[in-house]
């Protein structure tokens, strides 16, 4: 594989500095996009180098399909008690490491996979990080049943900012649709949440609150650092 440049470098220096918080003998989450598919490519050839035994949970059918051709063995993640580590991309990173996820329309299940973990690394390039979340269009995953009605229930909490259905249709893996919400800028991401949470329909919104152990961000020369929580 030729050596990517600009922000595709940057997310994989980002992975490989994750890589220095994997030992052998851990149980570990496996998230979702382009920067974690880096991460799974990584982990599988220095798994095979040093003959690590490690465990992994997938939080996506992309995922699983690229650690097995990886040889990464995994293990469903109802098999786990916990997890020792997730290791997963962001759409935003704000700076008290909460962060907006969920643009692959994975956020479900690696929200499921990120709570059952003991940390959560973040890894990204530095594009992702914003002074507030909102920019990027918060997905909110919802059920085929009714779907009109519970978007009606979004636009009473989101206030006036466009809603998008995406795809056309585009389901996600467990086959529900996910509404992007263009909000521009989350005052308070506490109470968005937690409205969000109370509409029945809702399955899952894109807002990772208090979740974040470490945020690793790469850049277009190469180099990496750790983003502490402010
Ligand atoms: C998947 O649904 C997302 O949560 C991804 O983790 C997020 O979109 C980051 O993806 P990239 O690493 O491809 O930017």
């Amino acid at each position: 594989m030729t050596e990517p440049t600009g922000a595709e470098l940057g997310k994989k220096t980002a992975a490989a500095m994750a890589l220095g918080h994997v030992q052998g003998g851990m149980a570990l989450g496996l998230g979702s996009g382009s920067t974690a598919d880096w991460f799974v490519r990584l982990l599988s050839e220095r798994m095979s180098q040093e003959n690590l035994d490690i465990t992994c949970a997938a939080s996506s059918k992309r995922t699983e399909t690229l650690a097995l051709e990886c040889g990464i063995p995994l293990r469903p993640l109802d098999d786990f008690d916990r997890l020792d580590m997730t290791v997963d991309g962001a759409d935003e990173i704000d700076p008290k490491l909460d962060l907006i996820k969920g643009g692959g329309g994975c956020h479900l299940i690696e929200k499921i996979v990120a709570a059952a973990s003991d940390t959560l690394v973040i890894i990204a390039d530095e594009s992702k990080l914003v002074p507030v979340l909102g920019a990027f269009p918060l997905p909110v995953e919802i059920a085929t049943l009714g779907w009109e009605t519970t978007m009606r229930r979004i636009a009473e909490v989101v206030g006036d900012v466009p809603l998008e259905r995406r795809g056309a249709p585009v389901l996600t893996d467990e086959g529900n649709y996910v509404i992007d919400c263009r909000m521009g800028r989350i005052e308070d991401a506490p109470a968005l949440a937690s409205a969000l949470n109370a509409i029945p329909g809702v399955v899952e919104h894109g807002l990772f609150l208090n979740m974040t152990s470490r945020a690793l961000i790469g850049s277009a020369d190469g180099t990496a650092h750790e983003v502490l929580r402010a």
